[in-house]
């Protein structure tokens, strides 16, 4: 699974990822509709039931990269190997703006990206994550670390 906060490149990865493993690439996005329990108007952000949004990641079969900025949700015992990208606050705020998001939402996303809300979500959680800072990378230089990570705890094993 990746997880990262808006703008890290986690679908961007996992699509190149993917690609490179020959593994499928599963969205987050439509299952967080289908675990969507309500609006909280003052945080404007959806209200996720996270029981049930357990429940649906359980119900995927097979191998798959699993991306997006929840994904840390899935408890560690279900997940072989748990990736959280990261990125300066300035560089994600380029991103950001990019996208054509209002400023109040870009500097929500860059405090969230200055205080690792997903890593320490993640670590919180239970994960022992790697974590892969993107600033100044691109996306196959991202892949590159990730296999080479994923080579090394391989030959460990052997
Ligand atoms: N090292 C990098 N890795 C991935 N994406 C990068 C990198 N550098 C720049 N980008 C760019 O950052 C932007 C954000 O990438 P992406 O849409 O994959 O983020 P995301 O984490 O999936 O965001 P969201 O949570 O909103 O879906 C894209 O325009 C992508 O091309
Ligand atoms: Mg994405």
């Amino acid at each position: 699974m990746i997880t990262g906060t808006p703008g890290t490149g986690k679908s961007e990865v996992a699509k190149l990822l993917g690609r490179r493993l020959r593994i499928r690439v599963v969205d987050l996005k439509p299952f967080l509709e289908r675990a969507k329990v309500g609006y909280d108007e003052k945080r404007k952000s959806d209200v996720i039931d996270e029981e049930k949004l357990v429940r649906l990641f359980k119900g995927l079969e097979g191998d798959f990269i699993l991306e997006g900025h929840l994904t840390h949700y899935l408890p560690p015992d279900e997940v072989d190997l748990c990736v959280v990208l990261t990125c300066s606050g300035k560089e994600l705020r380029e991103r950001l703006r990019k996208r054509g998001w209002s400023e109040e939402k870009v500097e929500e996303n860059v405090m969230a990206e200055l205080v690792k809300v997903c890593l320490g979500e993640a670590m919180d959680r239970g994960h022992k994550p790697l974590v892969i800072d993107t600033t100044g990378k691109g996306a196959e230089e991202v892949v590159e670390e990730i296999v080479a990570f994923i080579s090394e705890r391989m030959k460990k094993k052997v």
